[in-house]
C-alpha cells in the first residue's frame, strides 16, 4: 500500500492485485481514476496471467511489474516439515513471482521494455530472520531476479530485488491468526524497539520500501539489472556488537573479566607446581 501510494504522487496509474479486497477496493476509491483493484490469489496462475492481461489491456501495456505478495507462511522446523508446507510457502512466495514476470513479458514488451522488482527479504540472505520455508523461498527469489535479469536483458526488462529488514507492516499480525487487541499490543511493542534492532536508529517503514522500489522502477537505475538491494537499515552489516558502542563496552568488558579470571587460574596452577 506504501509503495502504491508513492507511485500515484509519482504519476503512475496502478492495478493493484491482491486477495484482500476490504483494503484493495478502499485503495482504488482513495485513488480513483489512478488505482485500480482486481482480485488476485498469487497462488492461482490464471489470475495472475488475468491480471497481467488486464493492466496491459488498460495501459496499452506494462512498464513496471513489483511482485510484493507475501505471508510467513509455514512455520515448520526441519524436523518437521511436510510436502504441502513445503509447497505452500514455495507457491505463495517463489512461483508467484516466476509467473508474474512470464505472463508480464508480452505487455512489456509491448511498451519496448520494463522494470520487474521482486521483494525477497533478509531472510533469503541468512538464518535466523524467518522460518525454514520462507526464507529459502526468499533466497530462491535473489536468485531468479539474476537469471531472469539475464535472460530478459535482450528485451530491453531489467529485473530487480529488493531485501527489506524489519519494516512495520501486518505480515507479523496476520489476521487469521492474530486477534484485533493482540494484533495492536504487537504492533506497538514492534514500533517502540524496531529504531534499536539495526544500525540506522529508525524503524523500517512500508515508504522506506516504496523508496527503493521507485529507484529500480525508473531510469535512475538504468544500468542496473540482477541486483538485490538491502533495505534494512545496516541490519545486514553484522552481529549487534559490530555496531552498537554500547555492546562493544560490554564485550570488552566480558573479555577483559575472563582474561582475569583465566589469570588467575594460571597463577593458581603456577603456586600449586
Ligand atoms: N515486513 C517485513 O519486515 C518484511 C521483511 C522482509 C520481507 N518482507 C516481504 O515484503 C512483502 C510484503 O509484505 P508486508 O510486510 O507488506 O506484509 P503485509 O501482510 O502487510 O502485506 C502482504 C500482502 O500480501 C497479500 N497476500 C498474501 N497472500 C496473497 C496471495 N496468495 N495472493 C495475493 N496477495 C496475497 C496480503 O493480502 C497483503 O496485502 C512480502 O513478500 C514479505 O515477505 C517483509
Amino acid at each position: 500500500m506504501g509503495t502504491v501510494e508513492r507511485f500515484v504522487d509519482e504519476g503512475a496509474r496502478v492495478l493493484v492485485g491482491d486477495v484482500s479486497d476490504g483494503a484493495g477496493a478502499a485503495l482504488a476509491a482513495k485513488f480513483d481514476g489512478q488505482v485500480a483493484y482486481r482480485h488476485c490469489d498469487v497462488t492461482d496462475e490464471s489470475q495472475i496471467k488475468a491480471l497481467m492481461d488486464e493492466a496491459g489491456a488498460r495501459f496499452g501495456g506494462i512498464d513496471v511489474l513489483f511482485n510484493n505478495a507475501g505471508a510467513g507462511g509455514a512455520p515448520n522446523r526441519m524436523a518437521d516439515m511436510t510436502g504441502a508446507a513445503w509447497d505452500s510457502v514455495q507457491a505463495l512466495l517463489v512461483r508467484s513471482v516466476a509467473l508474474g514476470i512470464t505472463y508480464a513479458i508480452p505487455h512489456m514488451k509491448a511498451r519496448g521494455g520494463g522494470s520487474v522488482i521482486n521483494t525477497a527479504s533478509i531472510a533469503g540472505t541468512q538464518a535466523g530472520y524467518g522460518p525454514i520455508a520462507y526464507s529459502t523461498a526468499k533466497a530462491a527469489v535473489i536468485h531468479l531476479t539474476r537469471v531472469a535479469a539475464a535472460d530478459l536483458a535482450r528485451d530491453g526488462i531489467r529485473v530487480n530485488a529488493i531485501c527489506p529488514g524489519l519494516i512495520l507492516t501486518n505480515i507479523f499480525t496476520p489476521a487469521e491468526a492474530v486477534p484485533p487487541g493482540l494484533a495492536t499490543m504487537i504492533k506497538q511493542t514492534m514500533a517502540q524497539s524496531a529504531p534499536n534492532t539495526q544500525p540506522i536508529e529508525k524503524a523500517g517503514l512500508p515508504a522506506d520500501i516504496a523508496a527503493a522500489v521507485l529507484f529500480f522502477a525508473t531510469e535512475d537505475s538504468a544500468f542496473v539489472t540482477g541486483a538485490h538491494l538491502m533495505v534494512d537499515g545496516g541490519l545486514f552489516v553484522g552481529p549487534r556488537n559490530s555496531w552498537d558502542p554500547e555492546m562493544r563496552q560490554e564485550r570488552t568488558r566480558m573479555m577483559e573479566e575472563r582474561r582475569a579470571t583465566f589469570e588467575a587460574a594460571q597463577a593458581q596452577d603456577a603456586q600449586s607446581g
